[in-house]
Order: C-alpha cells, then sequence, then structure tokens
C-alpha cells in the first residue's frame, strides 16, 4: 500500500482507485440512481448518472469507412546506414535512414481492409500495414498493405471499387457478385485478383505476412534530385505464412479475432516481430523500356532489375495501453512525409493524399494531430488554434503569445531554413483525362499466375472458380476472357473449375444469393 493509502470503510481502495467522474467528483455510490423513493421515478438532477449514460451514447466514433478491423502495436526502426553500396543520402536526405544503428520510435497499425469493425480476421481481403514512424523531423507515415499491387490505378474509381465490394445498400449482404461485377469492368484488377485469390489473400496473421508501400513515392537528396522509390516490409524471424481457405474456415468457426490475438500475445511473451525495409529504386522518368509505367500501382517492378535492398529493421516490442485511444484514433496518410521524401506522379497516390486527412477531420475530428498517437514527438509550433477539443496551443517558448500569424516583425514563429535544394521536376503537357499508356493489364498476372507453386496454383483456380461460380454468366465469361489473356492454362482452368462448381451449386439449389435472383425477377442486374 503506497503511503497516501486512505484507509476505506469498504475493502482496500487506496487515494489512486478511488472512483470519480470527470469533474473530479469521488463517487461513492455507482449502483443506485437517485429516486423518489426505492421504486422510483428517476430525477433528472442525477447528474452523475446522465454524465456516465451521455459518454456511454458517444463512445464509438464512425468506424473507417475502410480498413476498419485493425490492430496496433508500438516498436522502433533502426537504419542500416547504407543503400545497397551506396550511403543513403546519395538518394535521400531523409535523416532517419542515415546513421547505422540511428533509432526512430514508430507505431504500426495492421488491419482488413473491406468488412467492418468487428469482422473476422480469416476473411478473404488485403491487409494493411500502416507505420508512423516519430522521426526528428516530424512524423512518417508509410501507409501500405501486404500485398505489394492494387486493383486499381486511378483514384476516381475508389469509391466504386469499395461500394462494390461493400455490402448491398439495401439487403446489406455483401456478395461476390457485386465485387466480380466491379472487377469483370475493370481489367487493370486482373494482377490484383490473382495474388488475393491465391493463398496470399489470406495471411495466417498478421506478424507473418509481408508489407510493401504499393504506390510510387520519390526519395530526394540534397542537391534536389530526386529517385522513384517503392517500399516493402519483410518479415524476419516470424517468416511468411498464408491459409488455405479450409484452414481459415476452421479458425473463422472458433476464433473471430485469431489475428489481434497473435500479435497482442507475442509480444506479450516477449516474441517481437521484426521487418527488414527495403526499397526498390528507380532513375526518375518515364522509363519507355519498361512494358509498364512505373507509376502504375497495378505492377511489379522486376527484382532482377530493381533490387531489393534493405535499409533498417523495425521491432514491435509495446502493446498499445488503450486500444481506442491508440489503435482507434490513430490516423495515417500519404500525405505525412518529411524532408527528403516526396511524392511521384502516381495519381492513385495523390488521390489517397487528399482523402485521408479528409476522412480523419470528419472520423476523429479537427484536432485529430493534437492527440498523443498522432502528435509528433518532435516539436510542434503552427499558427494553427481552434476547432472542437483543442487542448494545446502549438506555441514556441518565447514566442510572442500575441503573435499567431506568419510573417510578423513582433516575435512569431518564422518559417525554417532549407534543408536543401527544393525538388522541381519541370511539366510541359496537355490538361486531359486519360489512362496511363502502357496499361498492359494481364502480362503480370500471367506471370504471377506461373510464378506461384503448383498448390498455390491450384488454390488460387478452386477459389476462383467457387466465387465465380454464383456469378451472371457475363461477368463469368468476362473474368475467363482477361485470365485468358494472362495465361491460357489459366482461363481454361478457371472456366472448367466454374462449370464444375456451378453444377455443384446448381444441385444443391444454392447457385446465386436469393436477394441477386430476386432483383433479376424484377429487371435489374440480369446480365446473362
Ligand atoms: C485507410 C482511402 C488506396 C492502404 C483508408 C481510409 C481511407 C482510404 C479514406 C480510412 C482512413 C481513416 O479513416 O483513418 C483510400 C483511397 C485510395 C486508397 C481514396 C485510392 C485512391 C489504398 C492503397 C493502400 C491503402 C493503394 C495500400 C498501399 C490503407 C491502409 C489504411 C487505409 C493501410 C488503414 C490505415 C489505418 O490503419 O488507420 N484508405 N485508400 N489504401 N488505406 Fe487507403
Amino acid at each position: 500500500m503506497n503511503e497516501e493509502a486512505i484507509p476505506s470503510a469498504h475493502t482496500n481502495e487506496t487515494a489512486d482507485s478511488i472512483l470519480t467522474d470527470r469533474q473530479g467528483h469521488p463517487i461513492s455510490d455507482n449502483q443506485n440512481v437517485r429516486t423518489v423513493g426505492s421504486r422510483g421515478p428517476t430525477t433528472l438532477e442525477n447528474y452523475h448518472f446522465i454524465e456516465k449514460i451521455t459518454h456511454f451514447d458517444r463512445e464509438r466514433i464512425p468506424e473507417r469507412v475502410v480498413h476498419a478491423r485493425g490492430a496496433g502495436a508500438h516498436g522502433v526502426f533502426e537504419a542500416y546506414g547504407t543503400v545497397g553500396d551506396q550511403p543513403p543520402s546519395a538518394y535521400t536526405r531523409a535523416k532517419l535512414f542515415q546513421e547505422k544503428g540511428k533509432q526512430t520510435p514508430v507505431f504500426v497499425r495492421f488491419s482488413t481492409v473491406i468488412h467492418g469493425g468487428h469482422s473476422p480476421e480469416t476473411l478473404r481481403d488485403p491487409r494493411g500495414f500502416a507505420v508512423k514512424f516519430y522521426t526528428e523531423d516530424g512524423n512518417w507515415d508509410l501507409v501500405g498493405n501486404n500485398l505489394k499491387i492494387f486493383f486499381i490505378r486511378d483514384p476516381l474509381k475508389f469509391p466504386d471499387m469499395v461500394h462494390a465490394f461493400k455490402p448491398d445498400p439495401i439487403t446489406n449482404a455483401q456478395s461476390m457478385e457485386r465485387f466480380f461485377d466491379f472487377i469483370s469492368m475493370s481489367p487493370e484488377a486482373t494482377h490484383m485478383i490473382t495474388f488475393l485469390f491465391s493463398p496470399w489473400g489470406i495471411p495466417a496473421n498478421y506478424r507473418q505476412m509481408q508489407g510493401s508501400g504499393v504506390n510510387t513515392y520519390k526519395w530526394v537528396n540534397k542537391d534536389g534530385e530526386g529517385v522513384l522509390v517503392k517500399y516493402h516490409w519483410e518479415p524476419l524471424k516470424q517468416g511468411i505464412k498464408n491459409l488455405l481457405q479450409r484452414d481459415a474456415n476452421e479458425i473463422q468457426s472458433t476464433a473471430f479475432n485469431h489475428a489481434t490475438l497473435d500479435l497482442y500475445l507475442a509480444i506479450e511473451r516477449g516474441d517481437y516481430p521484426e521487418w527488414e525495409l527495403c526499397v526498390q529504386i528507380m532513375s526518375d522518368g518515364e522509363h519507355p523500356e519498361l512494358d509498364f509505367d512505373p507509376l502504375d500501382p497495378t505492377k511489379l517492378w522486376p527484382a532482377d532489375q530493381f533490387p531489393f535492398l534493405p535499409v533498417g529493421k523495425m521491432t514491435l516490442n509495446r502493446n498499445p495501453e488503450d486500444y481506442f485511444a491508440e489503435v482507434e484514433q490513430a490516423s495515417f496518410g500519404t500525405g505525412v512525409l518529411v524532408d527528403g521524401l516526396d511524392f511521384s506522379d502516381d495519381k492513385l497516390l495523390q488521390g489517397r493524399t487528399f482523402s485521408y486527412s479528409d476522412t480523419q477531420r470528419h472520423r476523429v475530428g479537427a484536432n485529430y494531430l493534437q492527440l498523443p498517437i498522432n502528435a509528433p514527438k518532435s516539436r510542434v509550433a503552427t499558427n494553427q488554434s481552434g476547432g472542437q477539443m483543442q487542448y494545446r496551443v502549438d506555441r514556441a517558448p518565447g514566442q510572442n503569445p500575441h503573435i499567431n500569424y506568419e510573417p510578423s516583425s513582433l516575435g512569431g514563429l518564422q518559417e525554417a531554413p532549407r534543408c536543401g535544394k527544393e525538388h522541381e521536376p519541370r511539366y510541359d503537357a496537355r490538361l486531359v483525362r486519360e489512362k496511363l499508356d502502357r496499361p498492359n493489364d494481364f502480362k503480370q498476372a500471367g506471370d504471377t499466375y506461373r510464378a506461384f507453386e503448383e498448390w498455390e496454383r491450384d488454390e488460387l483456380v478452386a477459389n476462383l472458380s467457387n466465387a465465380l461460380a454464383t456469378c451472371t454468366s457475363g461477368i463469368r465469361s468476362r473474368l475467363i476472357g482477361y485470365l485468358t489473356e494472362a495465361d491460357s492454362e489459366y482461363g481454361k482452368r478457371v472456366s472448367e473449375g466454374i462449370a464444375a462448381a456451378a453444377s455443384k451449386l446448381q444441385a444443391d439449389g444454392a447457385d446465386r444469393h436469393p436477394a441477386v435472383k430476386k432483383a433479376e425477377q424484377l429487371g435489374h442486374g440480369a446480365d446473362p
């Protein structure tokens, strides 16, 4: 018992354990509301009750519009101080990479993408892998997924894609028909679904999966020269493990939270997961010699031409103290870069960069960057103030507190000196609405199909066939067309697989979702 312990009439409470409300009032009865007589009615001045119930009524904030289900952990990133045979400064002046052994604290949130906040973690879905680096120059967020590519390359398509993957607006039921309807009208997604319907679409847990920034970024050195860069996280001692559909089904029959618990328990027992951060580097430019555009997020950069260069190691070694405060309110965004890191012209990346902080102002609030999980650990000095839930002024020591504008001659904040030459790419082009050239939607899907091991191909064909068997014949034939363009064997096997799966479903009387059948009877959605 500590020295300040106050003996209590009840059990062994101490001053520290006494319940209060948020006004600091000690609560001596937390069991009975105040009523007129023991049988009620209750009275309106029940301040403690009203404060308690109204806070409870507001316990939820909007869940993330995507990536709602997640788990997080704190850790550290340690730089290797090299990039291949070069010092990092050859490519980037970002301070966190420069010295061997330099440590930067991090917070990571892993997630599933499409399903809601308490959905099973066994579902076939990309996994989010978002890392917040609290660097000396402010925060850097690397907001990635486990898979190295994406479904689409234009951000204008994202809301439609998510609508198709989420539940039907009337029945509130998800369906493979909605999913593949969109995919079958978006040939650029062929590569992504080749990964997603293989065992790589269900990582065994969050520790044993890769991560990737997916989009193309830039690194900028002190001379303002930029190179294109892609980021990848490779699991170290824990390795990579994916699930077959039947294994996932088995886990799901008993456990909804297996990945969250796996991460939490590993860290509790001191078995800290580690990932190596690797970069692929390409000179800035269009690279006409390649059969894809380096800004196309549906493409892998061939590792034999653009090797994975390790730049540091991340270890997750501390669980959050509070899920809501740290994991739920964590806010990551692709715009959150530090000096020496830059955007490329990747359109998907630029669309994302607007979307993240926009949704976070809605989801968490205007002052979301003042929350401890989101605030940098370096100094913050801005002229921004006000907005709901501001609790701190970003004033610098010695700053004239009256001066909340810049420029000023009266002791306000001043611009920072430049760290190096600005990266200033030149543009000379028409303003257009056009696709990237070299879309090459199928070649890499075929390469990936052929690069899989036999059991991975078998699983991919079975998963795709079972899913497509529930879709209209129009959707099936468009998809089979894409898969055939990728690899004729791939198309043929899925076509045969669909036929077998469809006749089995028909025999079971379960070939189509009842809501879809109903819609067709009403004349909607028919696509023979
Ligand atoms: C979360 C938008 C593509 C990875 C989100 C959120 C939005 C969003 C609005 C919710 C953020 C929040 O509530 O805090 C978009 C748009 C995209 C896009 C508009 C394309 C135009 C991608 C891609 C990746 C990705 C390509 C992978 C590289 C993530 C991750 C999260 C997320 C990991 C969860 C972050 C967290 O744990 O809080 N995205 N996204 N997104 N997105 Fe995207």
